[in-house]
């Protein structure tokens, strides 16, 4: 895992940047995994403001609540176009969202799975963390080995995605979510994080145990994570000064 901390949201979200609008320089039909919720807003900004070309760009989204209209201001696929897509020349066939309106959700988890075989694989996973820990909405005691699937949310996330909603008994209680063993076939992952609420977490999934209780905790068997994170994020991490040294002295050849 490699542990970048920058001061701000803003800084830490320039990183996470440089590494996506690299990949897609690099590999124009890349292959992203993305995220939603408030923590890539910035980045998708950023992404926006950086006018890369995304024809060739196929995108998988991590989850979508179960029974929400698409078409409702709160889901993901809203979300994503409102936030992201809209802004970006990326055609509406190369982008892939779990649909929380199947009448076959386990057929539509599996074809969703198949969805991203055939594109190759994930080249680069965007992750946010929830404050109990989860990975896309992977939960405390989700398989490390599961695939797209149904989860139901915990009291916790409902009450963090309130905000969202008004209420939390309007956050829908059931979700579809790529697995955590999906997850980990993305041949990079970048986590981001800002803030307070996100420190405990952060600092349970870098060095703590890895455990079903913290999902995020997986991320230390992965080959290429990357989390980036804000100094509040980062602030109950006990070798956060290590990190940081690491980060400032990277030889040149290995910086982004
Ligand atoms: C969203 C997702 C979730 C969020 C997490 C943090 O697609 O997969 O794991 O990343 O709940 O949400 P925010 O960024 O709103 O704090």
């Amino acid at each position: 895992m490699e542990i970048i901390i920058q001061a701000t949201p803003e800084a830490a979200t320039s990183v996470a940047a440089r590494i996506v609008a690299r990949l897609l320089r690099e590999k124009p039909n890349a292959v992203l995994g993305l995220a939603t919720g408030s923590t890539p807003l910035l980045l998708y900004r950023a992404l926006i403001d950086m006018k890369l070309d995304w024809r060739r760009v196929t995108t998988f989204n991590l989850d979508e609540y179960i029974g929400l209209p698409q078409d409702h201001p709160q889901s993901y696929h809203s979300f994503m176009w409102e936030n992201l897509f809209r802004h970006i020349n990326i055609p509406k066939e190369n982008v892939n969202i779990p649909d929380g309106n199947a009448s076959d959700i386990p057929g539509c988890c599996a074809a969703y799975e198949q969805r991203i075989r055939d594109a190759g694989g994930i080249d680069l996973q965007i992750l946010g963390i929830g404050t109990d820990g989860h990975i896309g909405f992977n939960e405390p005691t989700s398989s490390l080995a599961s695939r797209t699937r149904i989860k139901t949310l915990t009291p916790q996330t409902r009450k963090d995605n309130a905000r969202f909603f008004g209420s939390e008994a309007d956050v829908p209680g059931h979700v579809i979510t790529m697995g955590i063993g999906t997850i980990m076939e993305a041949r990079q992952n970048l986590m981001l994080a800002f803030g307070n609420n996100k420190a405990r977490a952060i600092a349970e999934a870098v060095e703590g145990p890895i455990t079903t209780i913290n999902p995020a905790s997986i991320l230390q068997m992965h080959p290429d994570a990357k989390v980036c994170l804000d100094a509040e994020a980062a602030a109950q991490l006990k070798r956060a000064e290590y990190y940081r040294w690491v980060y400032d002295n990277k030889p040149d050849w290995q910086h982004l």
